[in-house]
Order: structure tokens, then sequence, then C-alpha cells
């Protein structure tokens, strides 16, 4: 009688040996046989499936946790504890961007007010990334996570939405800037494009799908000369490739709105500055030159007009962010599918009072003492526009947006802020 691993494994692959006896002995055997094998061969495909399985997932987190700073049970209680929300009525917001000028201020903001707030952010180098590093420390001490992550990373958003059920995004990861676009257009269209789309999917999918306010840009009016600029004039003549991947932002968020039902708030940011701001900025790098005694570049616009810009305080930026969010409604999609209409809003927030660039220079020699070495040319075509002007009745309107802070008071707080952060106030004298 053949034994049991014999008939498991025959001696000749494929070929089994054929045994005419009938006793009914030897029946019950070659059935038992033939049972316990069938059996053997299902817990072995069992046991092999499983441990694919287990590889794969493993190689999965594997390479996750080795490639990317996200993942596990420790780091799913910190998102946890951070999107807590402490008021009644609260919101839980997940802010891209958080460890970026705007995105830092806005987080702060609604933590302090008790609200919910994961961050995420690339902390790419577009400019100093120890800034942004510095502003990830100040918003950890406040109890804000920043997660260090790509919004094109479907994954992690993916698995955000399934740790936090956030009632709101408030989105402001971008490739902000208007020259550097023709340095590398491609990281526009990776962040502004890929990016907001990569996100919009991950909210349409989410249930419940939170409301969406994201930050579009007052730059979208383009060549646009009717002033004040309104919500309601055109924008299809961008300067730039910024404000065309803005303006696309613009048109891509109401297709969600339309087929998803997603709630959608676009906020066109006029120029924002202030303590913590932006390093390519004309105001910081005018700061940062006329403190070295290095000069200024001031360009000049078509017949020798100065350029003019409608500069924004951040605290007033940070309360048309709050206000939005308080007001966007709600999304009425679920699983994907839209079950009702939702709002689908544009604002303009800025500060209603262009100022001309060489008075900003003026008030930043007053505030620094320190007199600015300038050096004026004419604007070369690079996409910047000669000035900006916004109309805000309609914010007005909807939530009562009223800037409060001039550039005068705003650009003092910003120099008190660059002084202290970059150590002037330990040196004898300004260099
Ligand atoms: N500051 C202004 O004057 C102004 C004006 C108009 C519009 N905006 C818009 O407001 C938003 C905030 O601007 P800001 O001044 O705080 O800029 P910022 O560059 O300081 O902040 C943007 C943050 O997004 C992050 N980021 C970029 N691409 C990312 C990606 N693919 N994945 C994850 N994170 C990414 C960056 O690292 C950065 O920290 C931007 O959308 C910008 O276009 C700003």
């Amino acid at each position: 009688m053949p034994s049991l691993e014999e008939e498991l494994f025959p001696s000749t692959p494929g070929k089994f040996k054929i045994d005419r006896g009938h006793s009914m002995n030897r029946q019950f055997h070659r059935c038992f046989a033939s049972t316990s094998t069938m059996f053997l061969w299902a817990l072995f495909l069992i046991a092999l499936t499983a441990s694919y399985l287990s590889f794969q997932s493993f190689v999965d987190s594997g390479s996750r946790y080795f490639s990317a700073s996200w993942g596990g049970i420790q780091w799913e209680k910190q998102v946890r504890n951070s999107a807590q929300i402490h008021r009644s009525g609260g919101m839980s917001v997940l802010v891209t961007g958080a460890a970026g000028f705007v995105g830092t201020h806005v987080s702060l903001a609604l933590k302090k007010r008790g609200d919910g707030v994961v961050g995420l952010d690339n902390f790419n180098n577009y400019y100093d990334p120890s800034l942004k590093r510095a502003r990830k420390s100040l918003l950890n001490s406040h109890g804000v996570l920043v997660v260090e992550g790509d919004l094109n990373d479907g994954k992690l958003l993916a698995k955000l939405f399934d740790v936090v059920a956030f009632t709101h995004v408030m989105h402001l990861a971008a490739q902000a800037g208007v020259r550097y676009a023709m340095e590398n257009p491609n990281s526009y269209v990776h962040s502004n494009i890929a990016g907001l789309v990569s996100l919009l999917e991950v909210c349409k999918s989410a249930n419940p799908q939170p409301a969406i306010v994201w930050a579009s840009s007052s730059s979208v009016y383009g060549l646009n000369d009717k002033v004040p600029f309104s919500e309601a004039d055109r924008t299809d003549q961008p300067a730039s490739l910024y404000a065309a991947t803005k303006k696309a932002g613009e048109e891509i968020t109401h297709t969600y709105n339309h087929i998803y039902g997603l709630s959608i708030t676009g906020l066109r940011f006029f120029t924002v500055y202030g303590p913590w701001g932006r390093p390519d900025m004309a105001y910081f790098s005018f700061t940062r030159n006329i403190l070295q005694g290095k000069p200024i570049t001031i360009y000049r616009g078509k017949n020798r007009a100065d350029l003019a810009r409608d500069f924004t305080y951040i605290d007033d930026i940070v309360k048309g962010c709050l206000g939005s969010l308080d007001t966007s409604g709600k999304s009425t999609g679920t699983g994907g599918k839209k079950k009702g209409n939702a709002p689908y809003r544009i604002f303009n927030l800025g500060n209603t009072s262009p100022v001309k660039v060489p008075v900003l220079v003026n008030i930043l020699e007053r505030h620094l003492k320190v007199k600015a070495k300038r050096n004026i040319v004419d604007m070369p075509g690079n996409g910047d526009v000669p000035f900006t002007h916004a109309n805000i009745s309609h914010a007005q309107r909807e939530f009562g947006y009223k800037p409060t802070t001039d550039l005068q008071t705003g650009l003092k707080k910003f120099v008190r802020w660059y002084l202290s952060y970059y150590g002037y106030n330990n040196r004898k004298g300004l260099q």
C-alpha cells in the first residue's frame, strides 16, 4: 500500500499509480486518503495566500514607513488628538499647507477657539524650509500636529480621512509666487492642479464629505483693468502660469461641486503680509536687503507709473478664512454621489486700499531706521501685474468681513517679528 506521503507526492510528478483492487478496506482508505489530500492541498493553498497577502502588506507598509513619516497606531493617536474638538458646535479641520505662512496663522486661530486641526505640508524648499520647520514647532507647541506629506499622496489623504471624519478642509497648500513659474512651471502643475484634484478625489469619497474652503488668488484678475476688482469681473486673461493654475482651480472645484455636491468656497487673497511671512515676497526681501545694506529693486510700470498692491494684513485674512469656514454650509454628497445642491462661492479678501510700492519702502525705512538703496527699473514681462485693488462687499455681506489693519500698523508688527526672529534684537545696532 502506498503511503499517504507517496499518494500526495508521487515520485513521478503528475502520474498517479492506478490500483485496481476492490476490497472495502482499500476503497475506504483511498476515499479517506483523497479527502485528506484535498484537505491538505486546501490548507496549503490557504496558507500560501495568507502569507502572500501579509508579505504584500509588509512590503506596502514597510516601504511607507521607510519613505514617509506617517502611519502606525501611535501616529493615528496623535492625529486623533490634534483633531479633537474643544467647543460645542466646533469643527475638525484638515489644513493643507499648514507649515506655510497663511496656514500657520489659520491653524493657530482655529485651535485657539477650540476647533480640531490637523495640518499637512510637504516642506518643499521653494523658500527656506527652516522657516517652515519653525512654524511647525510653533504649531506643535499649541497642540497642532503637522503631518509631513504631499497632496498627491492619495493613500495618505485617504488614511487621514479614515482616522478623522473631518468636517472641513482649509486648503492652502500650493506652489505660490508669480515669477518662479518661469523657472519651474511643473511645480505649479504638481501642487496647484494635480494636488488639488488628488485632494478633491478623497474629499468627494469621504463619508461625511467635508466642506472645502481654499485659496485662489487676486492674480486671477490678470490684465483686468476695471477697478476695484469684483468677483463678477472677467478672469480669463491670466498674466502668469501661477494665475492660470489658480483660475483652473476655480473651474476644477466647480465641477466637483456640480457633480459630487462638495461645498466649495474659493478665496481670492490680495497680497498677504505679516509676521512669519513669505521670504519671496517684496516686503520681506526688501526688509532683508535694507538691513544688510544691499540695494532693493523696485519695478515701475508703463509710463513710469508706480506699481500698487492692495496689501492685506494676515490677521484680516485669518478672519476672512474663519468667516468662510463658519458659513460654508454642508456638502451634500455621500459615497461619491451628489444628493442635493451645495454652495459654490468665491470671495475677494483684500484691504480695499492699494498702496504704491515706493510708499511701502518709505514705511519700512521708518520702522527699520535704515535708508534703502533703491534701484528703480522697468517691470520685465515676468507675470507681475501693475496694480491690485479689491472690492470686498460680497464677503462683507456674507460674513461681515471687515479688514482693520492699515499698512503702517501691519508692517510695524512684521518688522518687530523679523528683528526678533532673525536675532537683530540681540545685536548692537542694526547692520
Ligand atoms: N500670501 C499671499 O499673498 C497670497 C496671495 C494670494 C493667494 N495665496 C495663496 O494662499 C495659499 C497660502 O499661501 P502662503 O503665502 O501661505 O504660501 P506658503 O508657500 O507659505 O504656503 C504654502 C504651503 O504649502 C506647502 N505645499 C506646497 N505644495 C504642496 C504639496 N504638493 N503638498 C503638500 N504641501 C504643499 C508648502 O510647503 C508651503 O508650506 C496658497 O494657496 C497661495 O497660492 C497667497
